[in-house]
């Protein structure tokens, strides 16, 4: 599929995942998807952590409150953040993982995977508890989860303002 229709077709999914297994070669895949993206500096701040043990995964999803999208996940990505400044006092570690994460969830779409970037509930103590189950030293953090599978269900796509909306050229 071209480049612009997966970004187009892309879609956060919550729903339950299929029995379809996520192979170690399209993991890699995507997580090279995840390296090869820009960084402030380049200093690279995100590193990822791939979770495919069934264990793990149960593991992880009851941290979650056992919602389905990660109680049924064939695998998960966890994002770890290095926060440490790399310009001056600036430090880039928010956008190197956001950008991460965006070409990941567009590599997980064009291999036909689907995936929700989970940020919003991992903060605080389910993010450090994640970071202890998987031996992630203290002074980095969780910051995003990608639950990933094969949807069961498609649900519509959300609605997206207009490009007039949200654009024009000076
Ligand atoms: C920074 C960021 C944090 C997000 N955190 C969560 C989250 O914690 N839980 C969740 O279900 N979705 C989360 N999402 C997914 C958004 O809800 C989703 O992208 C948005 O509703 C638009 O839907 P779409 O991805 O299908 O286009 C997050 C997305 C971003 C960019």
């Amino acid at each position: 599929m071209d480049v612009f229709n997966v970004i187009s077709k892309r879609q956060s999914y919550r729903g339950t995942f299929t029995d379809a297994m996520v192979s170690r070669e399209d993991l890699i895949k995507i997580v090279q998807a995840g390296l090869d993206a820009p960084s402030g500096c380049n200093a690279q701040s995100t590193s990822f952590v791939i979770v495919d043990k069934p264990t793990l995964i149960a593991s992880i999803a009851k941290l979650l409150g056992d919602r389905v999208v990660c109680k049924t996940a064939k695998a998960m990505i966890v994002c770890v953040c290095d926060k440490k400044p790399v310009y001056g006092k600036l430090s880039f570690y928010i956008e190197d993982c956001a950008a991460a994460v965006e070409n990941m969830l567009i590599a997980i779409a064009a291999l036909g995977y689907s995936t929700v970037w989970l940020d919003g509930v991992i903060r605080g103590d389910v993010g450090v508890e994640i970071g202890k189950l998987l031996n992630i030293p203290a002074e980095l953090e969780v910051r995003v989860l990608l639950p990933i599978g094969v949807a069961q269900t498609q649900t519509a796509k959300p609605a997206k303002k207009s490009f007039d909306e949200r654009a024009r050229f000076a």
